[in-house]
């Protein structure tokens, strides 16, 4: 490959791996000798159905979803979910807030009835996860939201919730894929896929089937997770061509050893980038407490706030993009999906103990 790729550390969209991009642009003009793309494909014809069952078979086996969860290709993000889950699943749920994705999911809970906030990390800047083990719920509660991984504050809980009867709903939006997780122990997972699934446009849901006979009448239909079920994420145009690449990184990961060789792969990312950060002496200084690192989102800060400024001028210069912290927050995060190649992250430490050097 010729083209020279940039070393990409946006939140989302975020890097794609390079050979789903070529396959893409190989297939464009005529995906399985179609003589059409898929952007052009009826949504109903043959080659599109074995487009969206492989997609669905491969999320099925990369990311280990169990025959009890259906899997839903749907459209409006993550954020649209916020408001989906309680309108279907009902309202009187408890809400467990790690950050501000978790803060946003709760607020929009309310627009549809009640939702009780049963811990916040927000006093502590949101720092880290409780014990799931060990919250005080709500009789009764619907289900229980939770943020597996909070983008902007890069705080992740690490493990699953427990196998304790509870309904666990989960934003897993920026941390799918990139770890083994056991689905049985979730009624609903949901993800945004422009992090480490695919483009963005579509939003994958996991439900456990059960939960469709929950839906109460008058949803809009668009927004009835059973609908949506039993015409195959196909009540109306789904969003094709993301659902195509998608099923395309699914694959992709299949190939190279699945999500065991991801895991551990993202586990020695992650630890070289915390590395650059722990051993700077507090030139930089990470924002999560270390049990609950993110191994997807690092932000960070540096210990003379002057210096961020002139540090995210030079970083760009080396080409290392899309550095900078939330607008929320600031300070700076580098996100390190799946598809981000440990060269990048590699060469970013460097270059963080480099400039440590020079200014510290
Ligand atoms: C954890 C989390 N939840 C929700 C969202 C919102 O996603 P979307 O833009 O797909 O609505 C994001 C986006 O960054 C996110 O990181």
């Amino acid at each position: 490959m010729s083209v020279k790729r940039a070393a990409n550390f946006s939140a989302g969209p975020g890097v794609l791996p390079v050979e789903v991009l070529e396959k893409a642009r190989e297939e464009m003009l005529s995906q399985a000798g179609s003589g059409m793309s898929v952007m052009e494909m009826s949504h109903r014809s043959k080659p599109y159905d074995a487009i969206q069952a492989a997609a669905e078979a491969d999320a099925r086996a990369f990311l280990g979803i169990p025959d009890s969860h259906a899997v839903l290709f749907l459209q409006g993000g993550a954020s649209l979910q916020f408001t989906m889950i309680p309108k279907n699943l009902g309202g009187g749920a408890d809400f467990v807030t790690t950050g501000s994705w978790g803060q946003k999911a709760i607020e929009a809970a309310r627009l549809e009835g009640a939702a009780q906030e049963i811990w916040t990390g927000k006093a502590d800047k949101f720092r880290s996860a409780p014990d799931l083990t060990a919250l005080d719920r709500t009789e009764g509660a619907a289900y229980t939201h939770i943020t597996l991984n909070e983008t902007i504050q890069g705080v992740d809980y690490m493990t699953d919730p427990p196998a304790d009867g509870t309904d666990w709903v989960c934003d897993m939006s920026s941390t799918i894929g990139s770890r083994k997780m056991d689905f049985s122990r979730y009624a609903l997972v949901y993800a945004g896929a422009q992090k480490n699934i695919g483009p963005a446009g579509l939003t994958l849901v996991v439900i456990r089937k059960d939960l469709l006979e929950r839906v109460p009448e008058g949803v809009p239909p668009m927004l009835d997770f059973r609908i949506q079920a039993e015409n195959d994420s196909r009540y109306n145009t789904p969003p094709c061509w993301s659902i195509y690449m998608a099923g395309l990184v699914f694959r992709h990961w299949l190939d190279r050893g699945g999500i065991e060789a991801v895991e551990a792969a993202n586990e020695a990312k992650a630890a070289v980038l915390y590395g650059a950060i722990d051993g700077s002496a507090r030139f930089y200084r990470g924002h999560a407490v270390e049990a609950n690192r993110s191994r997807m989102n690092v932000p960070f800060v540096l210990g003379d706030d002057s210096l961020t400024d002139p540090f995210l001028k030079e970083a760009k210069e080396h080409g290392f993009l899309e550095l900078k912290g939330h607008r929320s927050v600031g300070g700076c995060r580098a996100s390190i999906y799946n598809a981000q190649p440990a060269e990048n992250v590699k060469a970013l430490a460097d270059f963080m103990a480099d400039f440590a050097q020079r200014k510290g």
